[in-house]
């Protein structure tokens, strides 16, 4: 019979036929329930729509899901590779009816697609059904003709399906094929039912009930159907083998490690072979969907995966780093179904191969301790705690891969041993913290950091996710609730809001539940990975524990990626254009806009400026994709990527590329390492407009720029301006710049015209006074006069004039403007300093003009006032203190 992707797509088109929505399979990071840790079965995308709290399109749905079962409820990661049907990573075929059929539907779609579809022998088949669940059996006897001998009433948990500790629940009816007298076992319900005789390949659940809390079931709004079908089973049985790893999936993934081995697997060396192709498939599928190695939750359950499949790799005789040698293979049997393996492969290939580099170095200095320490020890005993804790300190070693390795001689691992020297090892870094003298309000993050752990970021692959409360504080203590009307901080197990770092600003948003409603107005990190969201409570009480949604503000946080990518581009660009002594000083993405510091000794040029502009703009319409791999730091600084100001890094590292460089050849245009949200791809930046260049400090220059629907407005809003202003010139736009122009000239030459007319009428159109003017004042030349519309700033240059003409004395006038203010200026010939004081004269008119004081040189002093009927008085008071002098 076919292979594994034929029988998978044979599944789907025959749900499809029978009316079902074929849904994609769902990440394996669930959105909508944080208390798991992976999907872990088919309805687990679907938990809000069988409670009502989410409505779909479709009432009957069928999927091909991809599952990890590696801790929690079914943890399976022990048995993996040792037996003929665990899986880490698995797909589970199912139909789903959300209150359209029940159980008599679902038990016909499942026979004659099992017996028509899949032409399973009906003789060989038989199931169990809940053990008071007399309905179900009803229709096996009717819809399969089965006699009572086929229908097994089982009353334990094993006919009773479960999500988890919560969730939707009921009884199920499972799927039995009898594979023959070859093979040992009995029917389920009998002592020997574990043999593989009677293979359970389908599982009908009667959806009944949610469990809201441990002991605590709710009927579900609608009866509805949950079926699960491990597709690695149904494979093996219809293509005749007793092993899943004999299907032909599992074939070539074996024959891609012999491959690289140089020798297929033999009786002593089949588990490892197996645990490699099971472990690859999980290592990858948890990559591509966003999960990294780590050290705390989801994380480190890959590294453990992927560290186990390693130290059989290793015991392959494998010296070079293996795994992600085989991620192609993989891609070929699996792509085609799961696109996103192939979106992420650059990603998932330099991720294993730094995770098994890295481990390398170590893996063989453990193990020789291992050795060491086991020489001897034989079944039935075991290996001390702390030897195991000094394994998984030093050298990396999840204790389950110690575990793994001692499994096969029969040794144990004193856990309770391990524990015990891992919280001697946390006693040391508290004492070592608390004697650091950090700030005392970090002293309640530090603990809370210890108690919850880290909080896990899944902003970069989704907007919208489901987290747990697991700490409020409140004026900076912690608190249990907060209730409406109160502002406090939110601390969630995992969340899509980025909290701010690397000069990205962090997300807004709301939290929300049944009743509950809360505005997020900022998210921070404290101790570089605990998330902490600000929070103002407006409908409900929110508390600790509490299962919540937590949703992005999706439009600012488009913006956001917008800015963050296009100041890659812009920083790159920058490069090209003024030189390779161009380094980032600081950076600031926000929504709105994006400020990028850097170092240049001198103003940009409005050709640079252009220049700059035109390459990121370039790149924004070659419209290619954002690409983020994971790395070590120094062979990503190596590999030429640029790193971010003021920035910490761990040992791995994201390095975001971006756009093709079509002129070097197709390498990438920028490449840096950045922990920040980016667009999919450059399209998605849609404009870059720089509005702004100038210095910050010596030698460091600031841009800030615009994109997408920011950079549109403020472009449309300067057209704008720019076609008014040419509409009141009266020509085209492009004409308009150089009709400007030419009005600024005639204007300048029009000011000046007027000046030179006021001073000519002004002076009585001689300039400067005629001698019939100039009066004798004890002895002293004097000139004066009343001016009318002379600003005052003209004075000084008459000043001047009239004391050439006076050629020794004095020169006084007022010039009155519209409103009847008085400005009174006098001049002093140089040869009458000594004697006239310009200052004393001008103090005396400014009295009669009703000013104050007056002030000046000796030889041109000037006041004002606010009477300009008393000019000529003024002109007088002048006159009679030259008189006095
Ligand atoms: N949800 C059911 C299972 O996982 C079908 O077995």
């Amino acid at each position: 019979m076919s292979g594994v992707n034929e029988i998978r797509s044979t599944f789907l088109d025959y749900f499809a036929r029978n009316g079902h929505e074929v849904v994609a399979s769902s990440p394996l990071v669930p959105r909508n329930d944080p208390t798991l840790m992976f999907t872990n079965a088919g309805m687990v995308q679907f938990k809000n729509v069988f409670t009502g709290v989410e409505r779909r399109p479709y009432d009957r749905a069928a999927t091909a899901q991809k599952c990890v079962r590696a801790g929690g409820k079914h943890n399976d990661l022990d048995n993996v590779g040792y037996t003929a049907r665990h899986h880490t990573f698995f797909e589970m075929l199912g139909n789903f009816s959300f209150g359209d059929y029940f159980k008599d539907r679902a038990i016909e779609l499942a026979w004659n697609l099992i017996t028509k579809e899949f032409g399973l022998p009906k003789d060989k088949l038989l199931v169990t059904v809940y053990a008071d669940d007399e309905e179900a059996a009803g229709l096996w006897r009717r819809i399969a003709g089965f006699p009572d001998e086929r229908i097994i009433r089982i009353g334990t948990s094993d006919n009773f399906w479960q999500m988890g500790d919560t969730g939707p629940c009921g009884p199920c009816s499972e799927i039995f094929i009898d594979q023959g007298p070859a093979l040992q076992g009995g029917p389920p319900g009998s002592p020997d039912e574990d043999g593989d005789r009677f293979l359970e390949f389908w599982n009908l659940v009667f959806m009944q009930f949610e469990q809201v809390e441990p002991g605590k079931r709710i009927p579900l709004p609608r009866p509805s159907i949950d079926t699960g079908m491990g597709l690695e089973r149904i494979a093996a049985i219809l293509q005749g083998v007793h092993s899943n790893y004999d299907t032909d999936l599992f074939r070539a993934l074996i024959d891609a490690v012999a491959h690289q081995i140089g020798r297929g697997p033999d009786e002593g060396t089949r588990a490892s072979y197996r645990v490699i192709a099971d472990h690859l498939r999980a290592s990858a599928f948890l990559v591509a969907d966003g999960v990294l190695p780590s050290n705390e939750g989801r994380g480190y359950v890959l590294r453990r995966i992927m560290r186990r499949a390693m130290r059989h790799a290793q015991l392959l005789g494998s010296r070079e780093p293996l795994m992600w040698r085989l991620v192609p293979a993989l891609t070929r049997e699996m792509g085609q179904a799961y696109p996103e393996l192939m979106r992420a492969e650059p990603l998932i290939v330099e991720t294993l191969r730094l995770e098994e580099t890295r481990f390398r170095r170590t893996l063989e200095r453990g193990l020789a301790i291992l050795e060491d320490e086991t020489r001897g020890l034989g079944p039935g005993q075991s290996l001390s705690g702390e030897t195991a804790f000094t394994l998984y300190d030093t050298y990396g070693f999840p204790l389950d891969l110690t575990q793994d390795a001692l499994k096969a001689r029969g040794i144990g691992v004193d856990t309770e041993g391990f524990k015990a020297a891992m919280e001697r090892q946390r006693e040391k870094a508290r004492a070592a913290w608390a004697g650091s003298g950090e700030a005392a309000t970090d002293a309640v993050w530090f603990s809370l950091r210890e108690r919850v752990g880290a909080t896990e970021f899944l902003g970069y692959d989704t907007e919208s996710a489901e987290g747990v409360v697991t700490a409020l504080l409140k004026d900076g203590r912690e608190v249990e609730a907060l209730s409406a009307g109160e502002t406090g901080l939110v601390v969630v197990n995992q969340t899509p809001f980025y909290g701010q770092s690397g000069g990205q600003v962090g997300d807004t948003g709301q939290i929300r539940a049944a009743g509950l409603l809360v505005q997020v107005a900022d998210t921070e990190r404290k101790l570089g990975d605990v998330f902490v969201h600000h929070a103002a409570v407006e409908e409900g009480t929110l508390r600790v524990g509490a299962a919540v949604e937590l949703h992005v503000d999706s439009r600012r946080r488009s913006a956001i990626r917008g800015h963050h990518s296009a100041t890659h581009l812009l920083h790159e660009a920058l490069r090209r254009v003024l030189g390779d002594h161009v380094a980032q000083k600081g950076s600031l993405v926000e929504a709105e806009r994006l400020r990028f510091d850097f170092s240049h000794p001198k103003p940009m040029t409005e050709a640079e400026i252009r220049e700059v502009e035109d390459i990121a703009n370039r790149l924004v319409l070659q419209n290619e994709p954002v690409v983020t791999r994971l790395m070590a730091v120094d062979e990503a600084v190596a590999s030429g990527a640029r790193a971010l100001f003021g920035e910490k890094y761990g040992d791995e590292v994201r390095v975001v590329s971006m756009g093709t460089d079509r002129e070097a050849g197709g390498r990438s245009f920028s490449v840096e390492l950045c922990g920040g949200t980016h667009v999919g791809r450059t399209g998605d930046i849609g404009l870059i407009a720089i509005v702004s260049e100038g210095a910050v400090a010596a030698g460091v220059r600031r841009i800030e720029a615009l994109t997408g629907e920011a950079a549109r407005r403020h472009l449309a809003g300067e057209s704008r301006t720019l076609r008014e202003i040419a509409g009141l010139l009266k020509v085209p736009v492009a004409e308009a710049p150089e009709r400007l122009a030419a009005l600024v000239e005639e204007r300048r030459r029009l000011e000046r015209e007027a000046a030179e007319l006021r001073r000519k009428l002004a002076m009585g159109g001689g300039g400067g006074g005629s001698a019939d003017e100039i009066r004798e004042v004890s002895g002293v030349r004097y000139l004066a006069k009343v001016l009318r519309d002379v600003p005052a700033k003209d004075l000084r240059p008459l000043v001047d004039e009239a004391k050439k003409r006076v050629g020794s004395g004095v020169v006084a006038f007022v010039a009155v403007d519209k409103d009847e203010r008085a400005s009174i200026i006098v001049g002093v010939t140089q040869d009458q300093v000594a004697n006239r004081n310009a200052v004393d004269l001008v103090r005396a008119g400014a009295a009669a003009l009703g000013g104050k004081g007056g002030g000046g040189r000796p030889d041109m002093a000037q006041a004002g006032g606010p009477d300009g009927a008393q000019a000529e008085a003024a002109l007088k008071a002048v006159e009679a203190a030259l008189a006095a002098a």
